[in-house]
């Protein structure tokens, strides 16, 4: 696992989701009430673009068919596409996320 730099905390709007590509690893930025969310950017069900998803409550949805991963417990899938069961597709993987003299910092 390396720490690697993103962006610069200015970078990032309120509740806006941002994709980044980091050392050619696609992933999704989210900044929420002065916390900021890191996932991969690609669905784990049929690879769904997850920064054209939406948020809410710290659960990311997909815009392709529904499924929705729990930010705040590991990307954990709660929802499977389509309306199936939870833990129908792979969790989400998501990524911590720190900050230090306002730039942005993944640990990928
Ligand atoms: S690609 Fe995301 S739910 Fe199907």
């Amino acid at each position: 696992m390396a720490r690697k730099r993103v962006c610069g905390e200015r970078d990032l709007q309120e509740g806006r989701l941002k994709a980044f590509d980091v050392d050619g690893r696609q992933i999704v930025l989210y900044r929420e009430g002065g916390k900021i969310y890191a996932f991969d950017r690609w669905c784990t069900h049929e690879q769904g673009d997850l920064a054209a998803g939406s948020i809410e409550e710290g659960v990311v949805t997909c815009p392709d068919h529904g499924s929705q991963f729990d930010l705040e417990n590991q990307g954990v899938n709660v929802l499977g596409p389509d309306g199936e069961e939870a833990g129908s597709v792979p969790d989400l993987p998501v990524f911590k996320v720190s900050v230090v003299d306002g730039d942005v910092f993944v640990d990928l």
